[in-house]
């Protein structure tokens, strides 16, 4: 049996207070109490990777952990992670190489891969696959996906990141 419980979120750069469930997903408070909806819930059993968001910083699957277990926590969705309101690189990169078919991967492997970004500035092709392992697509996006991701890297300062 689930209690109502406050609970402090930080989702985006805001702080919502919230009295929800404890045993409340992540997911849920995100989609259904916040209307983030550009989260997908697909097996909802951490295995498909739709439900991707960054938790400071690093990826994180929303689908079964607790909300209230990510108190005190940087918490981004896609819908966070505009720069300066426009689309992040990533975003852009998909768009110009139709990296969509249904879509309802999409948010999971962007945030993925923004995962990624931030970890590494330029990713080698492995590290990219690898990131991507777990984020299932029905529709066969991952070659756009790639082309896209292809592109990021080809138009990063190599210099820069050398130095
Ligand atoms: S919905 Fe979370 S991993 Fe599938
Ligand atoms: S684009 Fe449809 S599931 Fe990936």
């Amino acid at each position: 049996m689930s209690n109502e419980v406050n609970c402090k979120l930080k989702i985006n750069g805001f702080l919502y207070d919230l009295t929800i469930p404890d045993d409340r997903p992540l997911i849920f408070v995100l989609r259904n109490d916040l209307n983030l909806k550009g989260t997908k819930l697909g097996c909802g059993l951490e295995q498909c990777g739709s439900c991707t968001v960054l938790i400071d910083g690093k990826k994180a699957l929303s689908c079964n952990q607790t909300a209230v277990s990510f108190q005190g926590k940087d918490i981004t969705t896609i819908e966070g992670i505009k720069v300066n309101s426009k689309y992040s690189v990533i975003q852009e990169a998909f768009i110009e190489f139709n990296s969509a078919q249904c879509g309802y991967c999409s948010s999971g492997i962007i945030m993925s891969l923004t995962s990624l970004f931030n970890k590494t500035a330029l990713p080698k092709k492995d590290e990219v696959i690898k990131c991507l392992d777990n984020n299932l697509c029905r529709c066969g996006s991952h070659y756009s996906v790639l082309k896209a991701v292809e592109k990021i890297i080809a138009n990063i300062d190599h210099k820069k990141v050398d130095n």
